[in-house]
């Protein structure tokens, strides 16, 4: 199974992306979390996509494309992949369409998760993450069991430097645009299938099993 989770920020790409690596056993690949572990480890790609993410902008389409490229070429995604936050742009859509048919593949599934905007800017507000292991959390809707500390490591929770208010905002107005003419690009692929993101993570998981089983 080939499937992307398009969706506006904060409507649960990672937080369901995450649950389906788990139940079929597929690699999660998620461009946002590529960078930020590069900026944490300051190499070179980090330096490249730092001020691109603090400003709430996108990262070049150069850029972004050759990560794709080279992490859909390992081993572990030769039965599927689960694309979090890629594409983002028609240009990168169409470069995925060209590294996965010299792969003889093609996407199966692209799934639009949808939740009104002050569902977003909440989930983002509430949204803590551990900081040696990237594992999200919310406040409200999904608490670790001792405050501010991981339950997978133990490590200290903060906050995502791009979820500052500010720059939440201006987030969602960047992609707003762009993640409609990827709605539309794969409606005409006919492989486009809108889930309502919101009434808890579970049912969300549970609305996604049922889909993929559906198209599978
Ligand atoms: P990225 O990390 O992908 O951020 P994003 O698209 O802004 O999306 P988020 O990760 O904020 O939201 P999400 O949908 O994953 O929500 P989550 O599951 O965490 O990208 C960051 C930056 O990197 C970009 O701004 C850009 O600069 C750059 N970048 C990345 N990819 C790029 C690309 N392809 N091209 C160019 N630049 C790129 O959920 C949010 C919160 O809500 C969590 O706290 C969660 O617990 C909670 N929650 C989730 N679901 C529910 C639910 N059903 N009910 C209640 N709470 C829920
Ligand atoms: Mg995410
Ligand atoms: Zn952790």
């Amino acid at each position: 199974m080939e499937m992307i989770l398009l969706g506006l920020p904060g409507v649960g790409k990672g937080t369901q992306a995450k649950k389906l690596e788990a139940a079929l056993n597929i690699p999660h690949i998620a461009t946002g979390d590529i960078f930020r572990e590069a900026i944490k480890n300051g190499t070179p790609l980090g330096k490249k996509a730092e001020s691109f993410i603090e400003a709430g902008e996108l990262v070049p389409d150069e850029v972004t494309i050759g990560i794709v490229k080279d992490r859909l070429g390992k081993s572990d995604c030769k039965n599927g992949f689960i694309l979090d936050g890629f594409p983002r742009t028609i240009k990168q859509a169409e470069a995925l369409e060209s590294i996965l048919s010299e792969q003889n593949k093609k996407l199966n599934l692209a799934i639009y998760l949808t939740a009104e905007k002050e569902i977003l800017i909440e989930r983002l507000s509430g949204r803590r993450i551990c900081e040696d292991c990237g594992a999200t959390y919310h406040i409200k809707y999904d608490p670790p069991v001792k405050e501010d500390i991981c339950d997978e490591c133990g490590g200290n929770l903060i906050q995502r430097s791009d979820d500052r208010k500010e720059t939440v905002e201006k987030r969602i107005e960047v992609n707003k645009e762009k993640t409609l003419k990827l709605v539309e690009f794969y409606s005409k692929k006919g492989i486009l299938k809108e889930v309502q993101s919101t009434g808890g993570i579970d049912n969300v998981h549970q609305r996604l099993l049922k889909l993929i089983e559906a198209n599978n």
